[in-house]
């Protein structure tokens, strides 16, 4: 495991957005597991940047993402398509097939799963990233008795909802439930990358040095042979 600090959310980002675009330059067509949420915003830009000077080319990189809301149609603006959208896909060369996320309308949930599971298994994807939630989830692995092994649906705990009611009108706006990878399905990815901000340095310290223990999703992260986190302290 391999921690590096930053002073500030730019850095980071910076950071973070550099050796995604290092990948990219790797293997022009490799597939980036992604994150949503505020901490991978900046990383994005920061790719974006790098595609807008010439130096990245995504028509040949595929992509998958962690976790989708149920009930939210693509076209939401809290969905995680549509994050994906406005800060990645819809400003770089990559194809929009070649961009996955799971379907969170989809009618048949379980059917779902297994199909973005094998999706996600068929990808072996070669750099995740993750943000990480005050309580440890990864994705959308909320604290639980098990580690899930594969793609599942899952309640989101009380505390997720009302941290994420922030992006939504109302709180009861937010989704009750989504559909995530699952612990075993992340640490299939060849390498990991999670970056995460000071108000997280507590579960952070817990998931790296703690327990490996399903209460601390992220705890996982201690059985993968190469991980990578970046924290800020500002
Ligand atoms: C959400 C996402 C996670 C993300 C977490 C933290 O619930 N499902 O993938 O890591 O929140 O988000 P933020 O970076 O906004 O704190």
């Amino acid at each position: 495991m391999r921690l590096l600090e930053k002073n500030t959310y730019e850095e980071m980002s910076v950071l973070c957005g550099r050796i995604l675009g290092a990948q990219v330059l790797l293997k022009p067509d490799c597939a980036l597991g992604l994150a949503t949420g505020s901490s991978p915003i900046g990383a994005y830009e920061e790719l974006v940047r790098q595609y807008e000077g010439g130096l990245l080319d995504f028509s040949q990189v595929r992509t998958v993402n962690l976790d989708e809301y149920c009930g939210l149609k693509a076209e939401h603006n809290q969905s995680y398509r549509y994050f994906m959208e406005e800060h990645l896909f819809g400003k770089v060369n990559i194809k929009k097939e070649n961009t996955f996320l799971p379907d969170g309308c989809a009618g048949d949930v379980e059917a779902e799963c297994a199909r973005y599971e094998e999706l996600v298994a068929g990808m072996q994807v070669d750099l995740q990233l993750l943000g990480i939630g005050h309580n440890g989830h990864i994705g959308f692995n909320e604290p639980a008795e098990d580690f899930a092994a594969q793609v599942h649906q899952v309640k989101l705990a009380e505390s997720t909802i009302k941290a994420n009611s922030r992006l939504f009108k109302r709180m009861e706006d937010v989704p009750r439930s989504a559909v995530t990878m699952g612990i075993g399905t992340i640490l299939k990815a060849k390498k990991i990358l999670l970056i995460a901000g000071p108000d997280k340095a507590d579960i952070v310290e817990k998931a790296l040095y703690g327990p490996v223990t399903p209460q601390v999703p992220a705890s996982a992260l201690q059985l993968h042979g190469d991980v990578t986190v970046i924290i800020s302290k500002q």
